[in-house]
Order: structure tokens, then C-alpha cells, then sequence
């Protein structure tokens, strides 16, 4: 599958998905091939990322634009000239265009640190915290024009503890975002995953609630509808 990912800053997520697709003997985790890394922080660490690993790469500065859209049109012709079949957002900090929404509908996924639809947007951790809530984690969903809102394809949890600070949760929700990223863009790889409508179908037949990621990182179907071996 070639796929193509926008990033904002650090990149680990994307570093994930690479090693991911080039561990183990054969293909690693998943057949993948990263097409291209598109970022609107020409000096975001990801970018160094991508060269190191020979992957081409494009970034620009919003700011350099008249508006979103010229911006997003500029953006979005660099990723449809190299024609991806995925497109993953990896910590991509930046609202897209609803024309191009529309365009990768289906096609288009986000990770989120927080247990959407909880805590969409900034701050997750520091929400979580002030809310005392008992348990946190990250999604991945399909991308819609709602902000962190389209249909929620898989969930990682942790536990929050006594002495969690933004910090503490940032760390282990990252630890597990990895995991959840790479075990989803396998599933998609696979072909096991499908957005149908507003319903992600999970080979062939519609989640009523996100896969969840076990301790093994494997994803799991909780909602009572078990999927065949
Ligand atoms: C992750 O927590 C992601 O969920 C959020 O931004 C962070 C990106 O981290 N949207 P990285 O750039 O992948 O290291």
C-alpha cells in the first residue's frame, strides 16, 4: 500500500510506521510504502526523519499563503502527485479543508491523543487530569470535516494513576499510540478495514464500538460481534 503522511513536529509516530513496515525478515508488520512525508513546519524533526530514511518529503509555511485553501490546494496536489492510496495524519497539527476531506474520505485517518469522542482538539492530558478521570488512551479515526470527530476505527487504553502529571500521560499514551498506529495501518493494509457511510465495517461487518488494542498490540473486536478466525 502506498502510503503518504502528514506531520507537524517530532514525527515518532511516523518513525513507528516505518520501522514497522521494514522489520522482520520479509515485509515487517505490513506491506507498506512510504511515498512521501508532508508537513506545514518546515522545521519540524520529522522532516529529518524522512530524509534520513530516503523518503521524499515537501513542507511549506502556512504563513507564506493568502489562505487555508491556497495553502491546502498546494499541499494537496504535492500528495495527489504521488498518488497514495492511505493518507495517515501523525501528529499533523493543522485543520484540512473540507473540499479535501471530502476528496480522502475513506482514505484519510488521524491519531488522537485522547479516548475520542472525548477530549477532541488541544490539552487531552491536562482535560483528563482536571476531570479525575480513571482511564485515558488515543484513537485513530477516519477523518471527516468534524475536528477529531469522523468515525473512530481503534482505541489503546491506559490507566490513569495517583501522581500523573500532563507530562507522565503524554508519555504513556504515546507509548501506546505507536502500537495502536501501526497495528491499524496494518489492519487497512490488509484490507480488513472500510469506511462504509459513517460506519467502519471491520472485515465486512460494522463496529458498534472501536477495536481496542490488547497488551500483545493486537486489535480486538469488543462489541460482541466477533470476528471470524
Ligand atoms: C501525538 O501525541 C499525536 O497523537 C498528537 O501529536 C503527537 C505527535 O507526536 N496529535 P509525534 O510527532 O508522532 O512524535
Amino acid at each position: 500500500m502506498r502510503i503518504a503522511v502528514l506531520a507537524s513536529g517530532r514525527g515518532s509516530n511516523f518513525q513507528a510506521l516505518l520501522d514497522a513496515a521494514n522489520s522482520g525478515e520479509s515485509n515487517g508488520q505490513f506491506d507498506g510504502e512510504f511515498v512521501g512525508v508532508f508537513s506545514d513546519r518546515p522545521e519540524a524533526p520529522v522532516l529529518q526523519r524522512a530524509a534520513t530514511a530516503g523518503i521524499p518529503a515537501w513542507s511549506a509555511a502556512p504563513a507564506g499563503f493568502a489562505s487555508r485553501a491556497e495553502f491546502d490546494a498546494a499541499l494537496f496536489s504535492a500528495i495527489t502527485a504521488i498518488q497514495p492510496q492511505l493518507i495517515v495524519m501523525a501528529g499533523y497539527m493543522r485543520i484540512v479543508s473540507e473540499a479535501h476531506v471530502a476528496q480522502w474520505r475513506g482514505r484519510m485517518i488521524n491519531i488522537h491523543p485522547s479516548l475520542l469522542p472525548k477530549y477532541t482538539g488541544l490539552r487531552t492530558h491536562a482535560r483528563v487530569l482536571a476531570a479525575g478521570d480513571a482511564e485515558h488512551g488515543a484513537t485513530v479515526h477516519f477523518v471527516t470535516a468534524q475536528l477529531d470527530g469522523g468515525p473512530p476505527i481503534a482505541q489503546a487504553r491506559i490507566g490513569v494513576q495517583p501522581g500523573d502529571t500532563t507530562a507522565t500521560l503524554a508519555q504513556r499514551v504515546l507509548g501506546r499510540e505507536h502500537p495502536l498506529l501501526v497495528a491499524t495501518v496494518a489492519a487497512i493494509a490488509h484490507g480488513d478495514i472500510a469506511l462504509a457511510d459513517d460506519s467502519v465495517l471491520y472485515r465486512g461487518r460494522p463496529l458498534a464500538m472501536p477495536l481496542q488494542l490488547d497488551a500483545q498490540g493486537a486489535l480486538q473486536r469488543t462489541d460482541g460481534n466477533p470476528h471470524p478466525p
